[in-house]
């Protein structure tokens, strides 16, 4: 099995580091790795954010544990040579439609919560996000109107294919769950939205054992502090979710806390950590690599067969957690290697 280590900018590199060290204590026989540049670093050592040998290695690896990309550095650049296109790009050309960001409270985070403890330990959701489309992919561009102002443009859309499968995925995420899906969607307002809906309802006729809403994102950001007990599974766009997953993160403790899986049709996938790469504090140690460590489990989990490695890893972040780790997120002073060395600590 082959992984691919893409530890791109900013903390990615730091994270990844930990969370190597992590697939390596666990020694698995016939685990491979090979690294390549992504992102700003790409950028600046070879003239695109996804080069070709990256994207060759990330179609020839069974599985794909991703850092970050962002750096202020490259922010003036044309936007196809910007460090979120290596994302972006890695997504779509590896079809990557499916991102499953779960947002679970460790019970021992319950005070590092934005909201109050007993709010915040009714979370256990996974949020279903669709990754290959909406505004994100549409036709964008700067034109000028008929008076000369200047006018940015990216058209929203989906279409029922995109949806129908996004919509399985969600289901089948609830049927292995709680058997309850939200669709989030703004269909008051929006056309995209309305054909969301339709077929969201339309594949509900498969899966007739899932209780299914349907919430506009207002209201569900909204729902999502008062009371994020209610959800299960949430089903969403492109650009909703990505929000969301954000909002999410910061009830469930921190954004250093959250993993994911962003998957194919055949389970092969990507696992990065869903915040960025946090220039800000990079190169200092401050880092929280558990979303990455966590990532790391999902891959063994989803799509390195390895479900007993992924609890055993899962488990010494819990044990890391009860035994007081913290890094500055978390409210603690623990470095980035500190944290490491606790997960390892529990693993033994
Ligand atoms: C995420 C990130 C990306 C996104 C950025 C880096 C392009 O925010 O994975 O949530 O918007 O999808
Ligand atoms: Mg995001």
């Amino acid at each position: 099995m082959l992984i691919a280590l893409l530890p791109g900018d900013g903390i990615g590199p730091e994270v990844i580091a930990q969370a190597r060290r992590v697939l390596d204590a666990l020694d698995l026989p016939g685990l491979t790795f090979e690294e390549a540049l992504v992102g700003g670093s790409a950028y600046k050592a070879e003239g695109h954010p996804l080069p070709a040998a990256t994207l060759d290695l990330a179609k020839r690896a069974d599985a794909i544990l991703f850092g970050a990309v962002g750096d202020p550095d490259c922010d003036n650049l044309e936007r196809h040579l910007r460090p979120e296109q290596a994302i972006l790009g890695l997504r779509k050309e590896l079809t990557l439609f499916a991102n499953l960001r779960p947002a679970t409270l460790f019970p021992e985070l319950a005070d590092a919560s934005a909201l109050r403890p007993e709010v915040a330990s009714q979370i256990d959701m996974v949020i279903v996000r669709e990754l290959n489309g909406d505004v994100y992919f549409g036709d964008k561009g700067m034109r000028q109107t008929a008076d000369g102002r200047r006018e940015g443009y990216d058209v929203m859309s989906y279409n029922e294919d995109e949806v129908r499968r996004i919509a399985r995925v969600g289901f089948e995420t609830a049927m292995a769950r709680g058997k309850k899906l939200c669709s989030v969607d703004k269909a008051n307002v929006l056309e995209t939205s309305q054909l969301w809906r339709d077929v969201v309802i339309e594949t509900h006729a498969e899966y007739p054992e899932v209780e299914l809403s349907h919430m506009y994102v207002d209201n569900a950001a909204m729902q999502l502090v008062r009371n994020p007990g209610q959800f299960d599974v949430i089903v969403t766009g492109n650009l909703f979710g990505d929000i969301l997953s954000d909002q999410a993160s910061m009830c469930a403790g921190s954004i250093g806390m959250l993993p994911s899986a962003s998957l194919d049709a055949n389970q092969k996938g990507l696992y990065e950590p869903i915040h960025g790469s946090a220039p800000d504090i990079a190169g200092q140690g401050k880092a929280n690599p558990l979303a990455t460590i966590l990532s790391a489990a999902m891959m063994l989990r989803y799509s390195l067969g390895q479900p007993q490695a992924a609890d055993r890893i899962e488990c010494a972040v819990a044990k890391a957690l009860a035994g007081g780790a913290r890094s500055p997120d978390l409210g603690g002073s623990m470095t980035t290697t500190q944290m490491g060395d606790a997960v390892l600590a529990q693993l033994r």
